[in-house]
C-alpha cells in the first residue's frame, strides 16, 4: 500500500526534529485539514529516505501533543486543532449582512443544472472516446463540438456557420479578449488605424466587457441605445460590440429596421460586428428572432456561450467566425491557452448530439418565464412606481426607478440590509447624460424554493422604499 503523497522539506542536519517542525506547521497552517491519512511510516521513511524509527518517533511525538491521530488499522492522520486560517480575524467586509435573496445578474438558477444529463453524457464520452482524445487537443476545440454547435447554431439561433468556422472558448470574456488581441495586432480589415481600431459599445453596457477590450490596448467609444436598440446611424467606430438579441442590460431588442441597418453598416463600411448572444435562447413572448450574423455572415462574428443555457462555471463559449478571422483567433489562442478542457468538450458535443441540451434549455426557458410574469405580476401590484423595461427575454429584467426615488447606491445598501442583493445600472453607463437610475434584477439566479419568498422580500423593500414621482 503506497498511502497518500506528501511533500516533506527536511533539516537534514536534524531529521527528527524538522520532520516534526515540517508536519505540525501543515496541521496548524490547515494545509493537512483534519482526518487527511498520512503515509505509512515505511513508506515515508523509504520516500524521504530516512530510518523507519525516526518517522515512528516524529509520529509518536505528535500523536502525543494532539497534531495527530493514531488508530489501530486505520493509520495516521491529521488530528484537529485549530488552522492558522480559521485563527484568522474575519476579513474586512465580511460583517456585511448573510444575503438570502440573491437576485444579482449574469447567472442562470444553478440548482437547475442538468447534473443527471451531464452524468449520463460523461459516462458515455468516457466510454467511447479514444485515448488520443485526452492528449492536446485542437487549438480551435474539439472537431465533434464544433460540428455539433454549427448544427445548433443554425437551428435554433440562425445562424450561418460550419465547423470550420467555429472556436470554442473558455466563456465569452475570454473570447472578447481573443478578438481584442487580434484586432489589436491589426489581423484583420477592421484594424487600419494605428494602435488598432476602437472599439464601439452600446450604452449601457457590461463594464467589464469594456475592460477586456481596453485591457488588450484598445479604446473604447460609447453607442447610445433607445428603445429600438442600438442607434445605428451614431456608430463612428470600425468595430463595435452587441447585444440585439436583448440589450444588456435594458433588455430592449434591436428592432428590425435597425437589424437590417447594422448589416447594411458592416457591409458598406467593411466594419466587424461582433454579435454577443449571450442569452439569445430565452425569449418568452412567442416572438424569438434569430442572430443578426445571419445578416452579413462575412461581418459579424457570432458569439454564444454555456453561461446561461448551463453554468458559468462551466467556462463554454463559442465564436462563429467570418473566414479571415479564423487563423488569426487560432493563432493568438496557442498563445493563451492551447484550448478549453476537452472532456466538457466532449459532453457538451454528446448533450447537443443526443437532444439533453435542447431539452435542458426548454425546460429553463418555461421555469424563468414563469419567474419574469411573476416578477413583473408582484412588483406591478406592490411597487407600481417601478417601471420593468425591456421584452419578455433572457434572465434579468431593468426596473427603471422614479424621480425622486433614492439613490441606486442607497437602495443596494436597504436591500443588503434586508439579505437581498440586487444590482444598480450605475456602473454601465459610459458618458454621463445619458444616465438614468435602475435596477437590474437577476431573476434566473435564486434556487427554486428561494424564488417566491426572495420576491417576496424584494417587493417589500421596493414598496417601502420607491414612491411615486415626486418631481
Ligand atoms: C452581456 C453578457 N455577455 C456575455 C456573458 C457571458 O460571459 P461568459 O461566457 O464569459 O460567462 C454575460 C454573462 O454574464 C453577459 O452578461
Amino acid at each position: 500500500l503506497l498511502g497518500p503523497d506528501l511533500h516533506v522539506d527536511l533539516d537534514r542536519a536534524d531529521l527528527r526534529r524538522s520532520l516534526q517542525n515540517v508536519l505540525r506547521d501543515a496541521v496548524r497552517a490547515g494545509r493537512l485539514p483534519a482526518g487527511t491519512r498520512l503515509p505509512s511510516t515505511r513508506t515515508l521513511a523509504a520516500d524521504l529516505g530516512v530510518a523507519r524509527g525516526t518517522v515512528t518517533s516524529a509520529y509518536e511525538q505528535l500523536v502525543a501533543e494532539g497534531y495527530l491521530t493514531a488508530r489501530r488499522g486505520s493509520g495516521t492522520a491529521a488530528g484537529s486543532v485549530p488552522s492558522a486560517a480559521a485563527a484568522m480575524p474575519e476579513a474586512a467586509g465580511s460583517a456585511r449582512p448573510r444575503i438570502r435573496w440573491d437576485f444579482t445578474p449574469g447567472q442562470p438558477d444553478l440548482s437547475a443544472f442538468p447534473r443527471a444529463a451531464w452524468a449520463t453524457a460523461t459516462r458515455r464520452v468516457l466510454a467511447s472516446c479514444p485515448n488520443g482524445d485526452l492528449g492536446y487537443g485542437d487549438p480551435q476545440g474539439s472537431r465533434a463540438l464544433r460540428q455539433a454547435l454549427a448544427g445548433y447554431l443554425g437551428r435554433a439561433r440562425g445562424v450561418l456557420t460550419s465547423p470550420e468556422q467555429i472556436v470554442v472558448c473558455p466563456g465569452y470574456t475570454s473570447a472578447l479578449s481573443l478578438i481584442a488581441a487580434v484586432l489589436k495586432a491589426g489581423g484583420t480589415r477592421a484594424g487600419p488605424d494605428a494602435g488598432g481600431p476602437r472599439i464601439g459599445f452600446e450604452d449601457p453596457s457590461l463594464p467589464h466587457h469594456r475592460e477586456v477590450v481596453a485591457h488588450a490596448g484598445l479604446a473604447v467609444a460609447g453607442v447610445p441605445v433607445d428603445e429600438r436598440g442600438i442607434r445605428v446611424g451614431e456608430i463612428e467606430t470600425s468595430v463595435v460590440v452587441v447585444t440585439p438579441a436583448h440589450q444588456y442590460p435594458t433588455g430592449v431588442t434591436l428592432d428590425p429596421a435597425r437589424r437590417t441597418q447594422l448589416a447594411d453598416w458592416a457591409r458598406r463600411s467593411g466594419g466587424l460586428v461582433i454579435e454577443d448572444d449571450y442569452d439569445g435562447e430565452f425569449r418568452y413572448d412567442r416572438q424569438p428572432v434569430g442572430a443578426i450574423q445571419g445578416l452579413a455572415p462575412g461581418h459579424i462574428v457570432y458569439a454564444g456561450t454555456a453561461s446561461k443555457t448551463l453554468a458559468p462555471g462551466l467556462r463554454l463559449a463559442w465564436l462563429a467566425l467570418p473566414p479571415e478571422l479564423v487563423g488569426p483567433v487560432v493563432a493568438a489562442r496557442r498563445m493563451i491557452d492551447r484550448h478549453p478542457g476537452v472532456l466538457d468538450q466532449l459532453v457538451l458535443a454528446d448533450m447537443i448530439g443526443s437532444g439533453a441540451y435542447d431539452r435542458h434549455i426548454r425546460q429553463c426557458r418555461i421555469r424563468y418565464r414563469a419567474r419574469r410574469d411573476r416578477l413583473v405580476r408582484v412588483l406591478g401590484e406592490r411597487a407600481p412606481a417601478v417601471t420593468i423595461r425591456g421584452i419578455a427575454a433572457g434572465l434579468h429584467a431593468l426596473a427603471e426607478l422614479p424621480a425622486g426615488a433614492p439613490a441606486e447606491q442607497e437602495l443596494i445598501a436597504q436591500a443588503q440590509q434586508r439579505q437581498i442583493a440586487i444590482s444598480g445600472l450605475a456602473g454601465h453607463w459610459i458618458s454621463a447624460p445619458a444616465r438614468r437610475p435602475g435596477l437590474i434584477l437577476g431573476y434566473a439566479t435564486p434556487a427554486a424554493h428561494a424564488f417566491e419568498p426572495g420576491l417576496a422580500a424584494l417587493a417589500g423593500l421596493l414598496t417601502a422604499v420607491v414612491r411615486p414621482g415626486r418631481g
